[in-house]
C-alpha cells in the first residue's frame, strides 16, 4: 500500500514507524514542511505508564527515547512562600527536538521516506495519489477544515493565556508549578527538566491580567523580559527564551480544545492534534499522538479493508482519547478558575491541585506519598478540631455548625418514603430512620416533611401539621438520640405545582389518578402538559404558607430535631419561586434574582426567629436548571447562596435541577460537586455536596480538596444503611462506634475486611 504521512510531528512519525513494522512491504512517506531539526516548543513530558505500550510497540526506539529522558518522581508547589513536595508522580521529559530526531531515525532505518520541507497544500490532492493518507498536521490541521463537513470538528477557544518558554534554570528534582501574586493579578508556571541543561517553563494567566501586563502588544523578546521579573525569584538569574519565531507577536497562545464527530473520510484519516487535543496541563498531547499512531496501524494490519481498519481504530480509540480529553478539562477548567482556590491553605491547595484532574484519588495518592497525604489528613483533621495528631481520613473529621456538633462528614441525604398516613410518620419511618442512625453516618435528614396537606407531593409523603406528626416524629428523634450518636435534621417543604402527584414507585409527577388536590405557586404554570395548571400564589397565600412553616419549624423544635433545612431546590414550591423558568411575577418577588429570592428568604427568616438559636439551618438548592440560560445556572447558585449567607443560613446543601421537564443534565461521578465547589470557594459558605457520590475515596477527595464540608449519599443508603461502618471497615478504620449489640457483627467484618492493621492513628 501506498501510504502519505502528512505531518513529521510525534503523530506522524510514529505512524510511518508503526506501520512499517507490521509490514515492511507499505511504501510509506513522511511530508514535513518544516526541517529536520526545526523545533518549535521545548520539552515533553511522559507519564512512566504511558510509556509502557510505547516500549511494547516498538522497544527500539523506546530505548532510544529512554535514553534520553530526564526523570523525576515529585512535584513541587510554589505557593504563598512555601514550597511544598509530594512524590511518587513519576514523570520523564524529554526535548521534543531530541524526540522527534530519534523518530526520525528509527522511521528512516525501517525503510520509510522522509521529504522535509515539503508543504502539503491539500490533503485531498495527496489522497488522489496515495491509498491513504494519515493526516497528522496537528493543532491547526489544513486537512480538518479542507473536509470540514465530514470530520464535523468543534473547536472551543479556552480562557486562559499562556506561552511556552524554555530556561537554563534547573528544575531537575521536581515537576514545579510556581503561583505568584502580582499588581495585575497571579501568573503561574509549569517548569520541568527534559534535557541536562534545559527546562520547559510555560507561563499562564487570566486574559484580565495578561492585558493588564501589556503582553498583547509586546514582542517575544519584552514578554520574555516581562516574565522573568515576575518568577525572577525562582530562575536564579537565568532567562527566559522563546523559540516560537514562527508565531507572529508576542507568542501567547489560547488552548483550543479540539473534538471532531469523526476521524476518517474516504482514504483520509485524521490522527494526533488534528484529531483532538488535550491539555498541556496533563502533558497527554504526545502520548494521545503515538498511542492513536499504534491502534491505527495494528487495524490496518488486521482489517481486510480501509474502511474496516477506520472503524475499528474510531471505536477503539474514541473512549480512550475522550476520557483523557475530559481529565483534561477538569485540569484546564482547574487552571481557568484558579483564583477561586487561591485563598486555601499550602496544603489544601495543593491537593486540590494534585486532584485537579480527578484522575488521582485519594487512595491513589496514599499509594504515591503515604507520607505527604497523611501529612494532609493530620492538617485536616487539626482544622475540624479533632485530637492532635490524629491521623484519619477526611470523611471521619467532626464538623461544627453552631453548637451541633457531628462526628463525621456523612450525610443521609433527604430521601422520600411515601410511606406516611395522612402525613403521619410510621413505624415504617421509625425502622428506616432508625436504621440509617444506627448505619454511622453522623446526620440524617428527613424526607421532605411538608408544612401543609396541599403542601404534600404525594399522599404518602410525611407532614408537619398536625399534634400526632410532633408526637410520631419526636419518637424517631427520641429513638436517635437514646441509642446513636448520629444527628437528625428535618427537611421542612411545600410541593408547589410538583404537589399531589403519584407515589414514587408509581408514575412519578404525573397527577393522582383520582382525588387530585387544588395546587398553588409563583404563576399559573403546569409542571408537564398532564399536570394540572397551578393557581398564583397572592399575598395572603403567602402569609399563610409562611405561618405553615413557622408552625411546622416550632414543632420540629419541640420534636427535638438536631438541625431544619429549608428545601428551596427540585422545582418545589421555594424552588418555584427561585427559578425564571417557572417565576414570572411582575411584583416584588419576581424578575431579579434579589426579587425571586425574596420570599423563601422570609420563609427562613421566619422560621429562624422560632427554630433554637444554638441549631443550625441548611437551605437545599438547586444550583442549575440544566437548560442553560433560561434557567439556573452556577454562577446564579454564587448569588443565591450569597444571599443565604447574608441572612444567616448556616449552610447551603447543593442540589440541582428537578425544576424543568426540559433540563439535559450532564450525568456522572460526582456531577453537582463542582457546584458546591464552586459556591463555598467563591463566597467563603460551608457546603453539602450531594449527587452520585458513593465510594468513600469520592468523599475523602471532596472533603480534603475543600469542595464541600459534608457529604450526603442518598441512593446508596438506601441499599445500604450501615454504607459509613461499612467504608470505615474497608478502609480499615476503627474508629467509628457501633451499636454494642452488633460488635460481634463488627470484629467479624474487620477481619473479613483484612483490616488486622487499623488505619495509623485510628481508635
Ligand atoms: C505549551 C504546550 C506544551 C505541551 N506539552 C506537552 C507535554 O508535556 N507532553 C505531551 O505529550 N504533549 C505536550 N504538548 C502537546 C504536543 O506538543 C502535541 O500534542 C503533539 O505534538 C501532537 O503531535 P502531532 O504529531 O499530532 O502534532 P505536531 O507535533 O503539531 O506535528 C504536526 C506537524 O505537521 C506539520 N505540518 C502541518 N501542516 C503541514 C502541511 N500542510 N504540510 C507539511 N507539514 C505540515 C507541522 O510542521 C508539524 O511538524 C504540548 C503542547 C503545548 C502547546
Ligand atoms: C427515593 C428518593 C427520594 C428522594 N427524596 C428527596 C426528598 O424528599 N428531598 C430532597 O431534597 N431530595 C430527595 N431526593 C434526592 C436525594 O436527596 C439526592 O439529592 C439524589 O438522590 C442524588 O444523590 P445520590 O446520587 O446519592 O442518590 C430523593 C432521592 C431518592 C432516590
Amino acid at each position: 500500500m501506498k501510504i502519505a504521512c502528512l505531518g513529521g510531528g510525534p503523530a506522524g512519525l510514529y505512524s510511518a514507524i508503526s506501520i512499517k513494522l507490521r509490514d515492511a512491504a507499505h511504501d510509506v512517506t513522511v511530508f514535513e514542511r518544516n526541517r529536520p531539526d526545526d523545533t518549535f516548543g521545548w520539552g515533553v513530558v511522559f507519564s512512566n505508564e504511558t510509556f509502557d505500550n510505547i516500549t511494547a510497540n516498538d522497544p527500539v526506539s523506546a530505548q532510544a527515547i529512554r535514553e534520553h529522558f530526564a526523570y523525576w518522581d515529585d512535584i513541587a508547589v510554589h505557593y504563598r512562600g512555601q514550597r511544598i513536595v509530594s512524590t511518587g508522580h513519576g514523570f520523564s521529559g524529554i526535548a521534543r527536538k531530541t524526540l522527534l530526531l530519534l523518530l526520525q531515525e528509527r522511521a528512516r532505518e525501517l525503510g520509510a521516506n522522509l521529504r522535509f520541507q515539503t508543504e502539503i497544500p491539500s490533503a485531498g490532492a495527496l489522497a488522489r495519489d496515495y491509498d491513504l493518507v494519515i493526516a497528522a498536521d496537528g493543532l491547526n490541521s489544513r486537512t480538518r477544515s479542507e473536509f470540514a463537513d465530514a470530520f464535523r470538528p468543534a473547536i472551543e477557544t479556552r480562557k486562559n493565556k499562556f506561552v511556552w518558554l524554555g530556561t537554563r534554570q534547573k528544575f531537575d528534582d521536581a515537576f514545579t508549578f510556581i503561583f505568584e501574586g502580582t499588581e495585575h493579578g497571579w501568573v503561574w508556571a509549569h517548569a520541568y527538566q527534559f534535557d541536562a541543561e534545559t527546562a520547559t517553563f510555560i507561563v499562564e494567566c487570566s486574559e484580565a491580567t495578561w492585558r493588564k501586563f501589556g503582553f498583547a502588544t509586546m514582542t517575544q523578546d519584552e514578554s520574555c523580559r516581562t516574565c522573568e521579573r515576575i518568577f525572577a525569584k525562582y530562575l536564579g538569574g537565568h532567562r527566559l527564551l522563546s523559540n516560537a519565531a514562527h508565531l507572529r507577536g508576542s507568542a501567547w497562545l489560547n488552548f483550543p480544545r479540539v473534538l471532531c464527530e469523526t476521524w476518517s473520510h474516504e482514504n483520509v484519516v485524521l490522527m494526533g492534534d488534528a484529531a483532538a487535543t488535550a491539555h498541556f496541563s496533563v502533558g497527554s498531547g504526545t502520548k494521545l499522538a503515538m498511542e492513536s499512531a499504534i491502534s491505527m496501524a495494528d487495524y490496518l494490519a488486521s482489517e481486510p479493508t480501509l474502511q474496516a481498519a477506520f472503524a475499528k481504530y474510531e471505536d477503539a480509540r474514541r473512549t480512550e482519547v475522550l476520557r483523557l480529553q475530559s481529565a483534561a478539562r477538569n485540569s484546564l477548567e482547574w487552571f481557568e478558575d484558579v483564583e477561586r482556590y487561591l485563598h486555601l491553605d499550602p496544603v489544601q491547595f495543593n491537593y486540590s491541585l494534585l486532584t485537579r484532574s480527578q484522575r488521582i484519588s485519594h487512595e491513589n495518592l496514599r499509594l504515591r506519598d503515604r507520607n505527604w497525604l497523611e501529612g494532609a489528613e493530620a492538617w485536616f483533621q487539626r482544622l475540624a478540631g479533632a485530637d492532635d495528631n490524629t491521623i484519619r481520613r477526611p470523611m471521619f473529621a467532626p464538623f461544627r455548625l453552631r453548637d451541633m456538633r457531628l462526628k463525621n462528614r456523612i450525610v443521609v441525604s433527604p430521601m422520600a418514603q411515601y410511606k406516611a398516613v395522612d402525613g403521619c410518620p410510621t413505624d415504617w419511618h421509625l425502622v428506616h430512620y432508625g436504621e440509617r442512625a444506627k448505619g454511622g453516618a453522623a446526620l440524617v435528614c428527613t424526607e421532605m416533611t411538608c408544612v401543609s396537606p396541599e403542601g404534600r407531593i404525594t399522599p404518602g409523603c410525611t407532614g408537619m401539621y398536625a399534634p400526632e406528626h410532633e408526637q410520631a416524629w419526636k419518637r424517631i428523634v427520641d429513638f436517635v438520640h437514646a441509642e446513636t450518636d448520629a444527628k437528625i435534621c428535618c427537611q421542612l417543604g411545600h410541593s408547589g405545582a410538583k404537589g399531589s402527584t403519584q407515589l414514587g414507585w408509581e408514575e412519578m409527577d404525573a397527577p393522582l389518578k383520582s382525588g387530585n388536590w387544588p395546587v398553588m405557586a409563583p404563576s399559573p404554570v403546569a409542571w408537564s402538559e398532564r399536570s394540572q395548571r397551578a393557581r398564583a400564589m397572592t399575598r395572603a397565600d403567602m402569609d399563610r404558607v409562611r405561618e405553615e412553616f413557622v408552625a411546622a419549624a416550632t414543632m420540629a423544635a419541640r420534636a427535638g430535631f438536631d438541625m431544619l433545612e429549608i428545601h428551596c431546590a427540585h422545582g418545589y414550591l421555594l424552588s418555584s419561586f427561585i427559578t425564571p423558568l417557572t417565576n414570572w411575577r411582575s411584583d416584588e418577588y419576581g424578575g431579579s434574582l434579589e426579587n425571586r429570592m425574596r420570599y423563601p428568604l422570609e420563609i427562613f427568616q421566619a422560621v429562624r426567629a422560632v427554630w433554637p438559636a444554638e441549631k443550625p439551618v441548611s437551605v437545599r438548592i438547586s444550583a442549575n436548571d440544566w437548560v442553560g440560560a433560561d434557567g439556573i445556572e452556577p454562577q446564579d447558585a454564587v448569588g443565591i447562596s450569597r444571599m443565604l449567607q447574608e441572612a444567616g443560613v448556616d449552610i447551603c446543601d447543593v442540589s440541582a435541577g428537578q425544576t424543568s421537564i426540559k433540563a439535559r443534565p450532564v450525568y456522572g461521578r460526582m456531577f453537582q460537586t463542582p457546584f458546591s465547589d464552586r459556591i463555598r470557594n467563591e463566597t467563603g459558605m460551608a457546603t453539602m455536596a450531594v449527587g452520585n457520590i458513593y465510594e468513600p475515596d469520592h468523599v475523602n477527595s471532596i472533603l480534603m480538596a475543600g469542595r464541600a464540608d459534608l457529604v450526603c449519599l442518598a441512593r446508596p443508603h438506601l441499599a445500604n444503611p450501615y454504607w459509613t461502618l461499612h467504608a470505615a471497615a474497608k478502609l480499615g478504620d476503627r474508629g467509628e462506634v457501633w451499636p454494642p449489640p452488633y460488635y460481634a457483627g463488627r470484629d467479624q467484618l474487620y477481619r473479613l475486611a483484612g483490616s488486622a492493621e487499623p488505619a495509623p492513628g485510628a481508635v
